[in-house]
C-alpha cells in the first residue's frame, strides 16, 4: 500500500497522508504500526482509519473502513517521535515516505504528506509530580501487564481469574481486564473485523499501560490474535513489564468445550469472523510463560504463573 499526505518542515508527529496500497504486500491495517521512512528517518507510525477513499477513474471520494491493494486513499498519520517533513508538492525528498510491515519487513505502502496536523504542537505531555515509580513503591510492587492470548474458549478468562485470586491473596494490587467484560462497555462499538481488533487490543494496552503507570498487576484476557498488536504493547511498556502468556490449547480441544456455544454457529456460518474459523490466530513464537491446557491443569497453570512472577 502507499500513502499520501500533509506536512510542514518543522517536526512534527502528526501529519495528513494520501494513501495507495501496494500490490503483492499484505494490507495496510488502521491501527496497526508500522515503520514509516522518509528521507533519511525512520518513526513509528500510526494510520488511522482513512477519511475517504479516491476512484481514480473519476477522482470521486469514497466511503472506506480500511485501503485495499492498490486503493488510494486520505488518512491521519501520527509516528512515535517528531520527524522532519514538508508537504510533498513544495520538497519531494522530505513529502514522500513509504510504510513498512514491523514483522515481514514487507513494503505495505508509500504516500506523500499533504498537511501536518495542528494538535501535533498543541497537545503537550503535561509532567505530574506523583510518578508511576511513586504510585508502584506505595503499594510495593512491581507493576505488570499479564497479558493472557489464545483462542476462544482456550481457558484464558479461568486461568486469569485464578491468578488474580492468588496475587490478591498475597496482598498485591491488581486488576482484571477481561474481553467479554471490557467488549461491553469501552469497547461496545468494536466487532470482530481484523481492523476492530486491531483497535480493540490498542485501546486495552493503553488502558492496560495507564494501570501500571497507578502501580497495579493488570491481567488481560483477549483472544489478542495478532502478534503486531501484542508486540506494540510489549513496546508500550517498559522492558520486562509485559509478560505474555500463551494459553495453548488446540482449536479441536476449544471447539469441544464450546462452553459458549460459538464454535457451533461459526460452523453453521450464523457467526462470520471467528478465530480458528474463518479469521486467523497468530501463536506467540516465543511467550514469556506458555501453558499447554492439555497436560496442565488451570490451578496448576495459574500456581506456575505466579510462582514464575515471584521468581522474576
Ligand atoms: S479479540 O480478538 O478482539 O482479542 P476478544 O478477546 O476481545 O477478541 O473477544 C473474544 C470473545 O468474544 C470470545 O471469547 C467470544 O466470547 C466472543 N466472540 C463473539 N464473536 C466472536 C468472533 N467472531 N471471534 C471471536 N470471538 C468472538
Amino acid at each position: 500500500m502507499a500513502a499520501i499526505g500533509h506536512a510542514e518542515s518543522a517536526p512534527m508527529s502528526a501529519a495528513q497522508a494520501l494513501a495507495v496500497a501496494h500490490q503483492s504486500a499484505p494490507a495496510m491495517l488502521p491501527g496497526r504500526s508500522y515503520w514509516l521512512k522518509l528521507a533519511t528517518q525512520q518513526a513509528s507510525v500510526q494510520i488511522q482509519a482513512p477519511k475517504y477513499q479516491i476512484n481514480v477513474n473519476t477522482l470521486e471520494h469514497l466511503a472506506a473502513k480500511r485501503l485495499e491493494l492498490n486503493a488510494i486513499g486520505v488518512a491521519t498519520l501520527s509516528t512515535d517521535k517528531p520527524i522532519v517533513f514538508e508537504p510533498y508538492s513544495a520538497n519531494r525528498d522530505l513529502g514522500g515516505f513509504i510504510l513498512i510491515d514491523k514483522l515481514t519487513c514487507a513494503t505495505v505502502g508509500a504516500g506523500m504528506v499533504e498537511f501536518a496536523l495542528r494538535r501535533a504542537s498543541n497537545v503537550h505531555w503535561q509532567a505530574v509530580d506523583i510518578t508511576r515509580e511513586a504510585h508502584a513503591a506505595q503499594k510495593q510492587q512491581q507493576p505488570r501487564v499479564l497479558w493472557f492470548t489464545g483462542l476462544s474458549g482456550a481457558g484464558k478468562s479461568t486461568i486469569a481469574n485464578l491468578v488474580e485470586k492468588k496475587l490478591h491473596a498475597l496482598g498485591k494490587h491488581t486488576f482484571l481486564l477481561d474481553g467479554d467484560n471490557v467488549r461491553h462497555g469501552l469497547n461496545k462499538d468494536l466487532g470482530f473485523t481484523e481492523a476492530d481488533r486491531i483497535e480493540n487490543i490498542r485501546r486495552v494496552g493503553e488502558v492496560a499501560k495507564l494501570m501500571t503507570d497507578a502501580g497495579l498487576i493488570v491481567l488481560t484476557a483477549f483472544i489478542s490474535p495478532f502478534r503486531a498488536e501484542r508486540d506494540m504493547v510489549r513496546a508500550m511498556l517498559p522492558a520486562r513489564e509485559f509478560v505474555e502468556i500463551f494459553i495453548d490449547t488446540a482449536l479441536a480441544e476449544a471447539e469441544r468445550r464450546d462452553v459458549k456455544g460459538l464454535y457451533k454457529k461459526a460452523r453453521a456460518g450464523q457467526l462470520k469472523n471467528f478465530t480458528g474459523i474463518d479469521s486467523p490466530y497468530e501463536p506467540p513464537p516465543s511467550p514469556e510463560i506458555r501453558i499447554d491446557t492439555a497436560s496442565t491443569t488451570p490451578e496448576d497453570a495459574a500456581e506456575a504463573i505466579v510462582a514464575t512472577l515471584l521468581a522474576s
